[in-house]
C-alpha cells in the first residue's frame, strides 16, 4: 500500500550558465569543475521565483497524471530557498494551480527534502488520512550562493520537480531516515539573520560548506543507507532496477555504485546539465526518465537523498505508470 507516482513534472530556468562563465567570476576552469564534480552547466533563475518554478513543475505533474487540481488533498513543498518566509510555498502553489481542497505545508530537509516529502505523504496515506498528494521540491539556490566562493558557486543550480502520488494497492515499503545534528556545521546557510537587520552582510549569509567533510559523509553513509533500506524491506539488491540518488557530484555517485558492486548505469545522472539542485534533483531526474520512457511498469526504484543537517533518507517505490 505504498504511495505510487502517477505523474511527474519539472521546470528548469531558461538561462543556462556553463563552467566558462563561472571561470569569469572565480579562479577555476571548466576542466577542473568537470573532473571533480561532473557538472558542465547549471540553470540559473534570472526572473523565475521559487514559487513560479514549483508551480510550473506541479502543473506539468498534474497534466502527466491526468488529474484535476481539485483532486489533490495534500501539497508538500520541500525547499530551503522559499521566496518569502510567509506564506509557505505550498500555499502559493495551491493558489497558482487551483488545488482548493489541499492541505499545504513546506518542509526543509535540504537535499533529502524530496525523499522526506515522499515518506511523509506515504505516512499520511498509511494513516488513512489522504489518498492523493502532490509533492514538489523547488530551489533557487543561486540567491543563497556566494558568487565569489569557488568552493560552492561551481556546484549549485536552480530548478523544481514534482510528483503526483496516490495511495497504491501493492506492497508497502518502509522508509529509512537518519540525521546527525552534530555535523550540522559542515553545510550551513544563515540567511535568516538578514531578517534581524542587525548583522552586516557577510559570507555566512550564503551557503557555506566543508566540501571534503560532506564528500566523506556521502560516500560512507549512502551505501549504508541503501543497504539498510533493502534489509528493512527484505528486498535483494539485484531486485532494484534503478538507484535514483541525489545529484550532488558524479564522483559520489560512482563511489556509491562501486561500494555496492553495481554498474554505474543503474545510478542515472543528469547533474552535468543541472548542477546540484538540492531537494529538486531527484524529482527532476525522475521526470526526465519518465518522459524519456526509461521507466517501465514494474521497475523497482530506490530513492536516496543526503545533505545538510546532516540528513540522509530513502525509500523504495514500484513504478506503476
Ligand atoms: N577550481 C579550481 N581549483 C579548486 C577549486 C575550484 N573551484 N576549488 C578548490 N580548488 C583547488 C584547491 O585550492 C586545492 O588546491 P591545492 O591542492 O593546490 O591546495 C585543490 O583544488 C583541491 O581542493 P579540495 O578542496 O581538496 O577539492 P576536492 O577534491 O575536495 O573537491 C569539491 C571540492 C567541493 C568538488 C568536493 O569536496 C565535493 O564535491 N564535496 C561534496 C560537495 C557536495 O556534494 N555538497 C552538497 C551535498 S548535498
Amino acid at each position: 500500500m505504498s504511495a505510487v507516482i502517477c505523474g511527474t513534472g519539472s521546470y528548469a530556468p531558461a538561462y543556462q550558465m556553463n563552467n566558462d562563465e563561472i571561470a569569469k567570476l572565480v579562479e577555476t576552469n571548466d576542466a577542473w569543475i568537470r573532473e571533480r564534480t561532473g557538472i558542465r552547466q547549471r540553470h540559473i533563475a534570472k526572473t523565475e521565483t521559487t514559487t513560479y518554478m514549483a508551480a510550473q513543475a506541479a502543473g506539468r505533474a498534474l497534466e502527466n497524471a491526468g488529474i484535476s487540481p481539485e483532486e489533490i488533498e495534500l501539497i508538500i513543498v520541500a525547499t530551503l530557498s522559499s521566496d518569502v518566509i510567509l506564506p509557505c510555498t505550498a500555499c502559493e502553489v495551491q493558489r497558482e494551480i487551483g488545488a482548493k481542497r489541499a492541505a499545504c505545508f513546506d518542509m526543509n530537509a535540504a537535499c533529502s527534502g524530496f525523499t522526506l516529502a515522499y515518506n511523509m505523504a506515504d505516512a499520511f496515506f498509511e494513516a488513512g488520512q489522504y489518498q492523493t498528494a502532490l509533492i514538489v521540491a523547488a530551489e533557487k539556490l543561486s540567491g543563497l550562493t556566494d558568487w565569489t566562493d569557488r568552493n560552492t558557486c561551481i556546484l549549485f543550480g536552480d530548478g523544481a520537480g514534482a510528483a503526483v502520488l496516490k495511495k497504491g494497492k501493492g506492497r508497502h515499503y518502509f522508509s529509512v531516515t537518519h540525521s546527525d545534528g552534530e555535523k550540522g556545521w559542515a553545510l550551513t546557510c544563515k540567511n535568516r539573520l538578514a531578517v534581524t537587520g542587525k548583522e552586516p552582510l557577510s559570507r555566512e549569509y550564503f551557503i557555506d560548506m566543508n566540501g571534503q567533510e560532506i564528500f566523506k559523509f556521502a560516500v560512507r553513509k549512502v551505501p549504508e543507507l541503501i543497504r539498510e533500506i533493502l534489509r528493512e524491506n527484505n528486498v535483494e539488491q539485484e531486485e532494484i532496477t534503478w538507484f535514483v540518488v541525489h545529484q550532488a557530484n558524479c564522483r559520489i555517485l560512482e563511489s556509491v555504485a562501486k561500494h555496492l558492486g553495481e554498474p554505474s548505469w543503474k545510478f542515472p545522472m543528469n547533474l552535468q546539465h543541472y548542477g546540484n539542485t538540492s531537494s529538486a534533483s531527484i524529482p527532476i531526474l525522475l521526470d526526465e526518465m519518465n518522459r524519456q520512457g526509461k521507466l517501465k511498469k514494474g521497475d523497482r526504484i530506490l530513492i536516496a537523498g543526503f545533505g545538510a543537517g546532516l540528513t540522509w533518507s530513502g525509500n523504495i517505490l514500484d513504478w506503476e505508470m
